[in-house]
């Protein structure tokens, strides 16, 4: 429909739209929320990114010492937080006397780490979550602990789940057939991906936008993946609308406003 509007008012005023590539079906993840707003994975950040119309919320998701799941990006809560040290090192109760808000500013100071029942118990299924389970090393569960918080809420057909860790997603993969899967690519393993291995157990490749072209979106969907693409925050205004051109399906985006303009 967009595409049409734009055609007609080329038609009408001779002038191409400032937003020429464009696609309907182009999904919007707010990346940690809408991280350039508040920070991220905080409350402000997902109601933001909501009342902003983000199809989906990402969750960056890390395991407490106690077994709790927490959005959280870094493997330590230092850059984040007021605090020191892994995340795996504290129990929930521990996390939640840091303040997660005061290294963006004065005005988000006092706000607190977020389990992932706490979000998905405020938003329910009025949302749709696109969740990471982070690559951790001794830590086991967190695919069995995440789906039965999803499970027990009903909240299974309102998820994308992505990994950077093949095994992670086969393991959900195994636990539950339905769950659409993005299968993430580190840059220095683009060149190498195995599309048709992929595709066994997920639904589509997430990669850094700048890696992408038409040709390597065509050839994805041939094996049946769709492309979602982030991005590096200082380049993602840049190259979003060429992107966007080349078909790609999904964009996790840290300017929503923005992002929204290419659909
Ligand atoms: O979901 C993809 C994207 O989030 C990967 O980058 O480091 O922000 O988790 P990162
Ligand atoms: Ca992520």
């Amino acid at each position: 429909m967009k595409k049409l509007l734009i055609f007609i008012t080329i038609l009408l005023t001779g002038c191409t739209s400032e937003v020429a590539n464009t696609q309907d079906d182009l999904l919007i993840i707010a990346h940690r929320g809408d991280s350039s707003e508040a920070p991220e994975h905080t409350m402000p950040a997902y109601e933001k990114a909501i009342e902003s119309g983000a199809d989906y919320i990402e969750i960056d998701l890390r395991m407490t010492k106690d077994g709790q799941l927490v959005a959280m990006h870094d493997e330590t809560v230092d850059r984040t937080t007021n605090g020191k040290g892994k995340v795996s090192d504290y129990t929930l109760k521990q996390l939640k006397d840091l303040d997660a808000g005061i290294w963006f500013s004065d005005e988000y100071k006092g706000e607190k780490i977020l389990s992932l029942e706490e979000i998905v118990d405020k938003f329910g299924s009025g949302t749709q979550y696109y969740i990471e389970t982070r690559i951790v090393d001794i830590q086991t569960g967190m695919e069995e602990k995440l789906l039965d918080i999803l499970s027990k809420r009903k909240l299974l057909e309102n998820v994308v789940i992505q990994s950077f860790s093949p095994e992670s997603l086969k393991r959900m993969h195994k636990l539950n057939k339905d769950i659409p899967l993005i299968q993430l690519c580190q840059n220095a393993d683009v060149p190498y991906l195995k599309e048709n291995e992929i595709n066994q157990y997920a639904n589509g490749i997430g990669l850094n936008g700048k890696l992408v072209d038409e040709d390597f979106v065509k050839k994805m969907h041939v094996a049946n993946l769709e492309v979602h693409t982030f991005f590096n925050k200082e380049n993602e205004k840049k190259i979003i609308k060429d992107v966007v051109s080349y078909g790609v399906d999904g964009v996790l985006t840290d300017y929503l406003v923005n992002a929204k303009r290419y659909r």
